[in-house]
């Protein structure tokens, strides 16, 4: 990857769990590392502090619906590789704001392929690659398991509509303008700097805060929903080979083992020696409107073209998400949300 030292990769929600794993990867192997930073009431960027701090990572503000905004970032930066992370990501919360939702979501991502489709060419000629952040939601209630790129997509939520949305656009420019635009189709994927919206981190900070005596219980939704959990830092090593290959594809990336909540209850508890059902209590407010039940992805494509293989387990990576996370409580950092 010596090759890309120098060029210019410019991420969208860069201050997101993906973004700032990505933005390590890249700045790691020499490149120039922008990201681009929507303005919230929280200022904090706890994921990406050491890459500013260091320099290794410059933060545009912006936002992946202001397509003016987009459009100016894109033809003043030029850079060789875009990656599309930005999106309001929280699938219970998209049928609160089902508008706002398709707007960054679906339409955002129109946005920054048109600015693509214009600018074109990196500082140095290059075609620029861009990279979308599909969802295995898209394929909501499928009717085949695993799913792969081959099943065909039933969202079950705004979120996963809108996710619809910016899978297809990628697909037509891409066939329109022959742009290099790929969809990565990523299952769940977790991590010690998951947002604790997300139920793997509800529930090992929880664990964290039970284990230290400072809560008793945690309330959550469907216990029977299953879910295909992978690693984060392994998904976005994805996401760059897919932007090295000499053809634009789109790929699904997943473990192919799917667990359930309970499951996972039971798991992260039991790192802290604890028994999972003296603490877990089920509360309707936790559970959506419609439910995807079965969602476990076949890899199989990527393993063979990309030589991609996920490294860290589920179990793996449950154990370090507590550890992290007693971590956290211990040293009073419970503002990393
Ligand atoms: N968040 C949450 N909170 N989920 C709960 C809870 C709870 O208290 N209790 C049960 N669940 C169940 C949800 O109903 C869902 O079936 C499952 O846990 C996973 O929920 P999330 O962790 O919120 O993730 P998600 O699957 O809805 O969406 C994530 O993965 C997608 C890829 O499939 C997000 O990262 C999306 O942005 C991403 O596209």
């Amino acid at each position: 990857m010596a090759a890309h030292a120098g060029a210019i990769a410019l991420i969208t929600g860069v201050s997101g769990q993906d973004g700032s794993y990505l933005a390590e990867l890249l700045a790691a192997q020499g490149m120039q590392v922008y990201g681009l930073v929507r303005r919230k009431a929280d200022t904090s960027n706890w994921r990406i502090q050491a890459l500013l701090d260091s320099g290794r990572l410059s933060v545009i503000p912006g936002d992946v619906t202001d397509g003016g905004a987009v459009m100016r970032i894109m033809s003043q930066l030029r850079p060789r590789f875009v990656f599309n992370l930005a999106a309001q990501s929280f699938v219970h919360y998209s049928w609160d704001v089902p508008l706002a939702t398709a707007e960054a979501t679906g339409l955002g991502v129109l946005n920054v392929l048109e600015a693509v489709r214009q600018v074109r060419t990196d500082a140095t000629g290059q075609a620029i690659r861009f990279y979308q952040a599909s969802s295995s939601e898209m394929f909501g209630n499928a009717a085949s398991e695993p799913q792969s790129e081959n099943t065909p997509f039933h969202p079950r939520s705004p979120y996963g509509v809108a996710k619809v949305f910016g899978h297809h656009i990628t697909v037509n420019y891409r066939e329109s303008y022959e742009l290099f635009a790929v969809s990565g189709i990523l299952f769940n994927h977790e991590s010690e700097r998951r947002g604790l919206a997300f139920v793997t981190r509800k529930v090992t900070m929880a664990v964290a805060l039970i284990k230290r005596g400072l809560q008793d219980k945690v309330a959550l939704g469907n216990l029977d929903a299953r879910r295909d959990w992978g690693y984060a830092p392994d998904y976005v090593r994805a996401m760059q080979l897919m932007l090295e290959q000499d053809e634009p594809r789109d790929f699904v990336i997943a473990t192919g083992v799917s667990n359930t909540v309970r499951e996972l209850c039971e798991a992260a508890f039991g790192e802290a020696g604890l028994d999972w059902q003296k603490h877990v209590e089920v509360d309707p407010a936790f559970m959506r409107p419609a439910e995807l039940h079965i969602l476990r992805g076949d890899s199989g494509m990527a393993q063979a073209m990309l030589g991609w293989e996920p490294e860290v387990s589920f179990g793996e990576m449950i154990r370090r998400m507590v550890a992290a996370d007693i971590d956290r409580v211990d040293s009073g950092r419970h503002w990393e949300v």
